[in-house]
């Protein structure tokens, strides 16, 4: 049998990993300032994390929710207290899709209404209703395509006012992220924000922040959507939490209830899932990760926008993103294959950073120094050779989703 062949592969084959880097079949040594899709929040095999897997797994590995797991509990505790939303309610599920599947949803259950706001180059995931509410057509199959879904221009109000104005009682939610990640680092503006939530309140409508890839302290703090000081309704989650444990979730308002059977999953939320997102929140806290996020992300703007072929650096935290200009289109190409850095791309030009929450200074320092010198032979038209064979996988590469 072979692979179902959706996905555009790097030539590289990892085999082990610790903290920000990982090292291929050849033991060749690579910077990861990419976490595989924002995924390795605390770096990867961190020795806690594993330890607690580990111990877990002599003991029960998954049973499904018919019965009482205490570990949900003490997740759901950890989590309140992390991020301040401690009278919220945690759903546990399996990835960002289904978080925000389940989001709409409850929404939709919460006030019986069928319209979702999405926002222009928005990405939510691939579920069906999380799909349709995603801005690319090429992810959208015929059976996903509704009505219900109304997409604006980002950080747009006055097009959301009207929006409202038009069609308020029959909007049942709107979902955006804090910043958007696969639509190029896109940061919402906090008025924007709060001009969701406004207009939500007033409407009766369910404000819903995709947290997928802007959350779990990446940002510089839990929610990135909470920069603009107020709170959502619903807020989603998945990749960092689970520092590459398939784990996601959604945590709920106090005012939104949901009834029995109206969401569920067979292995979200199971034993080894809540061990591993609990080793994540304990690293988070004991690093001060969230404090490194912000020294380090600041570090890195500030001298990434000090280089003058790159344009418009933005982000915020460890979630950065520049334009580059076409005389350097293959610069991230030439990262990954001469100086054996892994970074994240969104098309057409963008180059994305979404390394672990732990990166060293010294470790981003490598990385300007590396990114400054790869600027510099593109520029000088000094193109290094390569060989044919990492030729022909520049060809056919892609890291981005
Ligand atoms: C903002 C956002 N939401 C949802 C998702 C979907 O997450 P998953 O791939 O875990 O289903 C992603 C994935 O990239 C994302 O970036």
């Amino acid at each position: 049998m072979k692979l179902l062949d959706v996905y555009a592969i790097n030539d590289v084959t990892i085999l082990k990993a610790k903290g920000s880097y990982v090292w291929d079949e050849n033991g060749e040594q690579y910077l990861d300032l990419y976490g595989g899709h924002a995924v390795i929040s605390i770096g990867h095999t961190h020795p806690h994390w594993v330890k607690r897997i580990e111990e877990q797994l002599e003991k029960i590995a998954f049973y499904s929710n018919s019965v009482k797991i205490p570990l949900q509990q003490q997740l759901a505790e950890k989590l309140g207290k992390i991020s301040g939303k401690d009278d919220y309610q945690l759903f546990l599920c399996n990835s960002g899709a289904e978080a925000n599947e389940n989001a709409l949803k409850l929404a939709s259950f919460h006030n019986g209404r069928k319209k979702v706001i999405a926002f222009s180059k928005s990405f939510h995931g691939r579920t069906s209703l999380a799909v349709s509410a995603t801005d690319n057509k090429n992810y959208v199959a015929p059976v996903n395509e509704t009505d219900n879904v109304i997409f604006l221009p980002f950080n747009d109000e006055q097009a959301l006012e009207d929006c409202f104005e038009e069609n308020g009682n029959e909007i049942s939610s709107v979902i955006v992220e804090g910043i958007q990640g696969v639509g190029g680092i896109n940061v919402a503006d906090d008025d924007f924000l709060r001009k969701i939530r406004e207009l939500c309140d007033k409407y009766k409508a369910v404000y819903i922040a995709d947290s997928v890839q802007c959350g779990y302290g990446r940002s510089g703090k839990f929610f990135s959507h909470d920069f603009a000081g107020v709170n959502a309704d619903i807020y989603t989650m998945a990749k960092g939490m689970g520092n590459g444990f398939p784990v996601a979730g959604i945590i709920v308002a106090p005012h939104i209830k949901a009834k029995h059977f109206q969401l569920g999953t067979t292995f979200g939320g199971n034993h080894l899932a809540c061990a591993a997102a609990l080793a994540v929140l304990e690293i988070i806290e004991e690093e001060k990760l969230m404090g490194n996020a912000v020294m380090v992300g600041k570090y890195l703007k500030d001298e990434l926008e000090n280089i003058p072929e790159l344009r418009r650096v933005r982000g915020r935290g460890l979630m950065i993103g520049f334009d580059v200009p076409e005389e350097l289109k293959d610069l991230r190409k030439n990262l990954l294959w001469n100086q054996k850095i892994f970074t994240g791309e969104a098309k057409p030009n963008v180059i994305r950073l979404l390394p672990s929450l732990a990166l060293k200074k010294r470790d981003a320092e490598d990385f300007i120094e590396a990114l400054k010198e790869e600027i510099q032979s593109l520029g000088s038209g000094q193109n290094r050779e390569v060989s044919p064979a990492i030729n022909a996988a520049i060809q056919t590469e892609s890291v981005g989703k």
